[in-house]
């Protein structure tokens, strides 16, 4: 038979976190927040929507405000979603409260508005993820279900010097798996609670307060000098770089631009001549291609502009040419444009800063 572990009981073991953790609850933990010390599930249900991306003083006067004009279930269902939408405004996020109504109007017609008694049967309703079903299953029923929250993955992650970055599913897998073995047989909602308060008042991101830890000797993230970099953040993408060489073809006050085709980078609108990177000679680039003899050449102040998926460094480069008889062709495709209309065309960003540069050249800072 299993005899209750005494509180005096040594500090090792799987069991002895949760009990650490429990302990630790009861005196510094939070126990006046509105939501705590009932079980009715629909009350904690939408503390945890509330609480996913809000903190605690935030969600406090909305949550009270809900509960007078949703006391139950029932209400909240009966309710036009116009309703529930108003009552959220300004909590953001407001697909929680679309999801909210959406799951009470189901729980209403699927499961003869009882609230499902089960972590598993909560996660199937809309907007809750298994954290949130497993917080709401313990708080309200006792149920054994872990949970791993933003808070949790931080606290585990140090504690026990988990890398990797927890949002990739192997890391997140054994985060999970971790969890479920730390589970207290026991006194799962206030472990849970637990959880919640030391990530949210002791083991925060910035600058944690080790000293109030109940893991303070143990944490490996501590004991390492490892708490700035654990949790491990996102790996930043490596974003691919491209040079791009652009002709500033410049004649009688005016610019030659081409109109870059309808899809791709500036689709439809008006840019600079881009220099192939294997064109050696500029000069007879520019003849064979343009059909321009340049006079001088001077390369202007290279900029970089900063698209989604790529960084694009742009190295402009002044062509003044010998004379105007022998223009490009004015067509459409390309065409010149007087430096005095640059500010109503359709250029990108960047190439209006070039031309910009051209007519006030202190536009670049220097
Ligand atoms: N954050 C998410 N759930 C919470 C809860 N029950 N109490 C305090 N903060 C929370």
């Amino acid at each position: 038979m299993n005899t209750p572990k005494p509180d005096t009981t040594p500090d090792t073991g799987p069991q002895d976190f949760a009990h650490r953790l429990i302990r630790w609850q009861r005196a510094h933990g939070r126990h006046d927040l509105p939501w705590q010390g009932g079980s009715d599930p629909y009350r904690i249900w939408l503390s945890e929507i509330m609480l996913q991306q809000t903190q605690v003083d935030t969600v406090i006067p909305y949550y009270q405000r809900f509960l007078e004009r949703f006391p139950a279930l029932a209400d909240l269902a009966a309710a036009p979603v116009e309703d529930v939408m108003a009552l959220w405004s300004g909590l953001g996020y407001y697909a929680r409260a679309r999801n909210l109504h959406r799951a009470a109007v189901e729980i209403a017609s699927r499961h003869g508005g009882s609230f499902p008694r089960s972590a598993a049967a909560i996660a199937e309703l809309p907007g809750i993820g298994r954290s949130t079903a497993a917080a709401i299953a313990a708080f309200a029923y006792g149920e054994r279900a872990a949970i791993l929250d933003g808070n949790v993955k931080r606290v585990l992650c140090r504690a026990f010097g988990i890398d990797g970055f927890p949002g990739e599913k192997a890391v997140e897998n054994r985060l999970w798996a971790l969890a479920e073995s730390l589970l207290p047989a026991t006194g799962v909602g206030r472990y849970i609670q637990a959880q919640m308060d030391l990530g949210a008042t002791v083991c925060t991101r910035g600058k944690p307060a080790c000293v109030r830890c109940p893991f303070e000797a143990d944490c490996v993230a501590r004991s390492t000098g490892r708490i700035a970099e654990l949790p491990v953040a996102r790996p930043k993408k490596a974003v691919p770089r491209r040079q791009s060489r652009m002709a500033v073809v410049v004649s009688n006050g005016r610019v030659l631009l081409e109109r870059r085709p309808p899809s791709g980078i500036w689709g439809g609108l008006l840019a600079l001549p881009e220099i192939p990177q294997d064109a050696t000679n500029i000069g007879s680039w520019m003849h064979g291609t343009l059909g321009l003899r340049a006079a001088t050449m001077a390369p202007l102040p290279p900029l970089t502009h900063v698209f989604t998926h790529f960084v694009l460094e742009i190295a402009p480069l002044r062509i003044d040419i010998e004379d105007d008889t022998a223009l490009a062709r004015d067509d459409g495709a390309q065409c010149w444009l007087a430096l005095a209309d640059i500010a109503g065309a359709a250029l990108p960003t960047p190439v209006r800063r070039i031309l910009e540069g051209l007519v006030a050249p202190d536009l670049f800072g220097g």
